[in-house]
């Protein structure tokens, strides 16, 4: 079984945002720490998420990322993990988290299932993570980076969004952080998704810009990594004489929408074909109607057909995406 769409694009991975809420507010996902959040009668229980997400297993999807929001504020989330983690057809369950709850959570997750983790971190410096945050303690996602590593969970890799004037001085550093923890560290262009990714526009800088950065710094090449880490749209490189490896996210510069593989579920049970398009298929509603899980796979098939070609982030018409990042978990 396999879901391909109308461009003969195979989509295999599903990203699953079960909480809009977070404990952090970083300036590019939100735009203060007051948004309105779905009411909770909006929100799926774990129940219709597990449900889903096995119709989708049985539609063809082979890796599931859980996301928000911050995934593991959402109450009994390990429960939902050990669900997911024990479906037959699943190759891979992640998880992406900005590690503040991962020194009580790793050790569980990972025997839940959850084999790699994403974690967002920006900065090294304290007050800048205090800022890009709106007040997060920068020494407690360090504590959950070392406890994840600990834990087994691989590999860890660490979003870093690279903004003009706020932490591009810090590529060096953070390359050096990830190869002495053994992280995988991703450069990630800002993207212009929700108000808040909107108005961070002008501290974007481009994936070819840092990668020259890099390559000033160390004074060396960077030499192209063909294997594939992982099934998202970063390219890797390794920094020549070093072991270090970096990837950038290109979203913006140098878009990868002809192999995109992927599509995302809202905490609210709404199927999102594409980050940078506002359409939707409602299968909260569908499924509280009391649709058989034939009726659920149709529409999944039928949204699956109507996947956009591309984003348009560059064009501000109405299909540019007006949804915010914490209703997709990036
Ligand atoms: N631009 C780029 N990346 C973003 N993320 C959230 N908002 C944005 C944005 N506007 C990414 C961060 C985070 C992940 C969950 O989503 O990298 O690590």
């Amino acid at each position: 079984m396999a879901l391909i769409d109308s461009f003969g694009r195979t989509i295999h991975y599903l990203r699953v945002s079960i909480t809009d809420r977070c404990n952090l507010s970083c300036d590019y996902c939100r735009i203060d720490g007051n948004e309105k959040l779905p009411n909770n009668d909006k929100l799926l229980t774990l129940e219709e998420i597990g449900r889903l997400v096995k119709i989708f297993t049985e539609l063809g999807i082979e890796r599931i990322r859980l996301t928000g929001g911050e995934p593991l504020l959402r109450k009994n989330v390990l429960t939902l993990i050990k669900e997911i983690g024990s479906l037959p057809h699943l190759q891979e369950l992640s998880l992406s988290t900005n590690a503040l709850l991962l020194q009580s959570y790793a050790h569980d997750l990972k025997k839940a299932g959850v084999g790699r983790v994403n974690i967002s971190l920006d900065t090294l410096n304290h007050n800048t993570f205090n800022t890009i945050t709106r007040g997060g303690k920068l020494q407690k996602v360090l504590d959950g980076i070392s406890t994840a590593v600990k834990a087994g969970l691989h590999p860890v890799k660490i979003n870093m969004v690279v903004m003009k004037g706020i932490n591009d001085n810090e590529i060096g550093d953070m390359v050096e952080f990830a190869r002495t923890h053994g992280l995988i560290l991703r450069f990630i262009e800002t993207m212009p998704i929700g108000d808040a990714g909107k108005n961070v526009s002008d501290k974007y800088i481009a994936a070819e810009d840092i990668l020259t950065m890099i390559k000033q710094s160390y004074g060396s090449e960077l030499i192209p990594f063909h294997q594939k880490i992982g099934s998202g749209p970063a390219r890797y490189y390794q920094i020549a004489g070093t072991k270090a490896n970096i990837g950038v996210i290109s979203a913006r510069s140098r878009h990868f929408c002809d192999t995109c593989n992927r599509m995302r579920l809202t905490s609210t049970g709404q199927l999102v074909l594409c980050l940078g398009h506002e359409d939707r298929k409602d299968l909260r509603t569908s499924m509280r109607e009391g649709a058989t899980d034939e009726h659920l796979k149709e529409q999944i098939k039928e949204a699956v057909r109507l996947k956009p070609e591309s984003h348009q982030f560059e064009n501000n018409d109405i299909h540019s995406a007006t949804h915010s990042m914490t209703a997709l978990g990036g």
